[in-house]
């Protein structure tokens, strides 16, 4: 039989413990998980403790982000990245996973359903940018929790609309309440008419699922990759 690739996991909150739950479903055996008290700062992460880690998912928070993903490169580790809101340093991150010569996956959302919205939403762009009637909004509601605001995945879905041609505002708002897991939401608005696009996520299963796959996919693999590449790039099935 095939041993279990070996999986660490950096954070062990919320999304850490749902991909804990099923990660053997991916073919993974779960390590260890670090979390704030057995991670201060990154010390946590090193050559030594990662010896015969095949892969790490890191869901953590935006202030510890960065340290990881420079910590997990220095010590030779395939990483998977959802945490958000550090992106001002990804170049920074990009260096450093250049320079170690390992792979990483990031994502502001692991969902299958938000990679296909996206690319929905950046065709509505593109087909109602030249049309000057139209309005623009985006819109999101996540957990009281969460700390980025508005989400990652709604700045990376306005990058997406801007990217494809719409070069009008865009009015963007977002709400934190309660225990909702994520909703995003872009229209377009004219005197004539209106057109919603929406996704809605019922639970984090999905995000698990999609950071899972990823990590199946970086194994073996340099550089710095995005979900798009895991599922739409020319090696999505290799
Ligand atoms: N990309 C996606 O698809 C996706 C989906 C959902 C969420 N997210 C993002 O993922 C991140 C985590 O979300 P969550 O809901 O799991 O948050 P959460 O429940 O607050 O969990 C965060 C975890 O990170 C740990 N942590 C804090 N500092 C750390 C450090 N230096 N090293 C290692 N672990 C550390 C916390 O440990 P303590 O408990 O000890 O403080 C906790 O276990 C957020 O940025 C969120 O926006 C992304």
């Amino acid at each position: 039989m095939q041993a279990s690739a070996q999986l660490a996991l950096i954070g062990h909150g919320k999304m850490g413990r749902m991909i804990e739950q099923l990660a053997p479903h991916y073919g993974f055996e779960l390590a260890f998980a670090l979390d704030h008290s057995s991670n201060p700062g990154g010390s946590g992460i090193t050559p030594g403790c990662f010896r015969g880690i095949d892969v790490a998912i890191e869901f953590s928070n935006p202030e510890a982000a960065v340290t990881n993903l420079e910590r997990l490169a220095a010590a030779r580790v395939q990483t998977v990245c959802g945490t958000t809101g550090w992106y001002d340093r990804l170049e920074k991150v990009s260096a450093a996973i250049t320079a170690a010569g390992t792979g990483l996956v990031w994502s502001p959302n692991f969902s299958i359903g938000v990679a296909v919205f996206r690319k929905l939403a950046g065709l509505a762009a593109e087909l109602l940018g030249p049309e000057q009637e139209y309005g623009a909004w985006a819109w999101e509601i996540h957990h009281d929790t969460k700390k980025d605001d508005p989400s990652g995945t709604l700045l990376q879905l306005v990058n997406t609309m801007r990217e494809s041609g719409y070069s009008r505002p865009i009015s963007v708002s977002s709400n934190r309440a309660g225990k909702h897991p994520g909703t995003h939401e872009i229209g377009f608005d004219s005197g004539a008419d209106t057109i919603t696009l929406r996704h809605a996520a019922r639970s984090r299963e999905g995000f698990a699922r999609g950071a899972l796959r990823a990590a199946s996919w970086v194994l073996g693999r340099r550089g710095v990759y995005t979900f798009d590449d895991v599922l739409f790039g020319p090696h999505r099935n290799s």
